[in-house]
């Protein structure tokens, strides 16, 4: 995998991001750079789109905000939703989380978001919105590994197997849409 050295963990909002990557920064000694986080301390937040209730990034500001964290030391693990932002040269692999829609959609209400912005992000996970954002930076640099129905700490170490070049899927296994259409659940999703 051609790059640089940091590692990136992406997905829709809900899939386990912040959790995995805490554990994998813990694990490996990578320091944990958080995008939200990042966004906010650098004026990398331009305004909030009110119908969507969420923030409205300045690419730019993060983008400048990351080369200087990154200037120093390289050896990190980024992780946010619109990981695209981090320049393609910094990265060595990317970790796309994955979340069957229909376990995502459980966690997001039942985090309160309101019906727009749940129905929002679990079309993204559907349609692979992260994924095709994240080979679109990043290329064969991506990998995908589906969390569903498994425990933090196991996500955790299959993303230290990735890491080693061993572990995840190729970008493009998952397909939400015909394991839905298989468990004839995909009707219940689109309504
Ligand atoms: N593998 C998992 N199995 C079950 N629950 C999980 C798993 N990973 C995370 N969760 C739970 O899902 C919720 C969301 O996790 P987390 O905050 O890490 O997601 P995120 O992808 O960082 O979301 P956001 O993009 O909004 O920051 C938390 O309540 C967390 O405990
Ligand atoms: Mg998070």
């Amino acid at each position: 995998m051609a790059g640089g050295e940091a590692i990136v963990i992406t997905g829709t909002p809900g899939v386990g991001k912040t959790e995995v990557a805490k554990m994998l920064s813990r694990e490996t000694g990578r320091k944990l750079i958080e995008l939200n986080a990042l966004a906010k301390e650098s004026g990398g937040i331009k305004g909030r789109d009110i119908a969507r209730e969420t923030s409205i990034v300045d690419v730019a500001a993060v983008r400048r905000a990351l080369r200087k964290a990154l200037k120093g030391n390289q050896n990190v693990i980024i992780e946010g939703h619109f990981a695209e932002i981090v320049p393609g040269a910094f990265v060595k692999a990317t970790i796309v989380l994955r979340c069957n829609p229909l376990v995502l959609k459980e966690r997001l209400i039942g985090r309160g978001y309101p019906d727009s912005k749940v129905k929002e992000n679990v079309e993204a996970e559907l349609l692979d919105s992260c994924l095709i954002a994240a080979v679109k930076s990043f290329g064969d640099r991506v990998r995908e590994i589906d969390t569903t129905g498994r425990e933090v700490s196991d996500v955790a170490k299959e993303a230290e197997r990735v890491l080693r070049g061993k572990g995840g899927l190729l970008a493009g296994s998952v397909n939400w849409i015909s394991v839905l259409e298989i468990e004839g659940r995909l009707q219940d999703l689109i309504h």
